[in-house]
């Protein structure tokens, strides 16, 4: 078989950008204010998170890989998959445990890894089209929002593992949640199994030590999203005004990241044409993550059509992996 590697371009800068002004817009002119997480992942944003996935305080990548190094095996074989879609790749690090799990099955033809982040993207996949010569890579740069349709389908119904990893799927609030489930759900067919990562529930200690490292690189995460809506919409957030938080709010268990204003302070947002005031220690939210258990998995899981049959855990059950399939599927049973 010959292989390739191609990638699919869905976002354009001006959709992009249009977007950003919408969510700024929004964001910034509601009580309390708060911008979308998605913000977060320019370049530099994405190196960020890269650095957070190795400060000792941030375990849910090392336990996802734990989980990954145990399972890859059983996942393959359980799945049985010809091609590996991966939503919100990132780099991809992870990933390469499952692609080498799948490459000795002998049955994976290709690796889809989409995400928003399009120079991350790119050299996430051509790094892995290097690694894994046998396998085409077909990378699509998109929003979860709007792309999902785009994903290249199942060729003659082969099975299809989906995977969305890192616990990602936390950083929405439980209405995107249902929605971007639904259509995971909706492009999936009979044969195809869907991967989720999520990050297990856990005293406040811990999941607030995660989100406020000593070294302050989540705090640099976190204020990258000023630096992104400066350079993108022409405004001039002074970000060193800004305070990181994170604090766990145990009624919605998540984690919220907020930037707090240090004092009084007028912001000009160039491409809205409008200012916007923030008054001493007004906080505006940036991000929630969201900590489940394997009932609040389940129970989503159910909501959207999809049957949960694996659940695995790191020793110290810190994260999960699970895997489900449709309903009505007969596999995995
Ligand atoms: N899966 C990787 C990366 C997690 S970081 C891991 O487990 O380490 C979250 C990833 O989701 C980033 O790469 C970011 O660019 C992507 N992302 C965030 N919002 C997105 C959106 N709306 N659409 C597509 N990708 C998105
Ligand atoms: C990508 N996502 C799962 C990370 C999280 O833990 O919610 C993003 C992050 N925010 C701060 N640190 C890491």
């Amino acid at each position: 078989m010959s292989t390739s590697f191609t990638i699919e371009v869905h976002t354009d800068k001006e959709d992009s950008l249009d977007s950003l002004r919408e969510d700024v817009l929004t964001g910034l002119t509601s009580q309390p204010k708060e911008l979308p997480p998605k913000w977060f992942y320019d370049k530099h944003g994405s190196d960020l998170f890269e650095r957070i996935t190795r400060l000792d305080e941030y375990y849910p990548t090392r336990r996802e890989r734990e989980i990954l190094e145990t399972r890859s095996q059983e996942i393959a074989a359980l799945s049985q998959a010809e091609s590996l879609v991966e939503l919100g790749s990132g780099t991809a690090k992870k990933t390469h445990l499952l692609l080498n799990a799948l490459e000795k099955t002998g049955q994976l033809q290709e690796f889809i890894p989409f995400d928003v982040s399009e120079k991350t993207l790119r050299e996430s996949a051509a790094l892995l089209n290097q690694h894994y010569p046998s396998i085409s890579v077909h990378g699509v740069v998109g929003d979860f929002q709007h792309h999902l349709p785009f994903l290249p389908q199942s060729q003659n119904n082969s099975p299809r593992l989906i995977v969305f990893l890192g616990g990602t799927i936390g950083n929405f609030k439980p209405k995107e949640r249902i929605a971007f489930l639904n259509q995971v759900a909706s492009g999936m067919k009979p044969k195809d199994t869907f991967l989720l990562g999520t990050d297990l529930l856990k005293n406040k200690a811990r999941l607030e030590a995660a989100y406020n490292d000593k070294e302050n690189i989540t705090a640099a995460f976190n204020k990258n999203i000023l630096r992104v809506v400066n350079r993108e919409l022409q405004a001039d957030f002074a970000v060193e005004a800004f305070d990181h938080l994170a604090r766990f709010d145990q009624k919605n268990s998540w984690i919220e990241m907020l930037l707090r204003s240090t004092r009084h302070q007028t912001v000009h947002i160039g491409a809205l044409g409008i200012k916007v005031e923030f008054a001493a220690n007004e906080e505006m939210r940036t991000e929630v993550s969201t900590k489940f258990t394997q009932e609040t998995v389940k129970n989503e899981l159910d909501e959207t059509g999809l049957k949960l049959s694996e659940w695995w855990t790191d020793p110290a059950d810190d994260f999960a992996l699970s895997l489900s399939h449709l309903c009505n599927s007969t596999i995995l049973r």
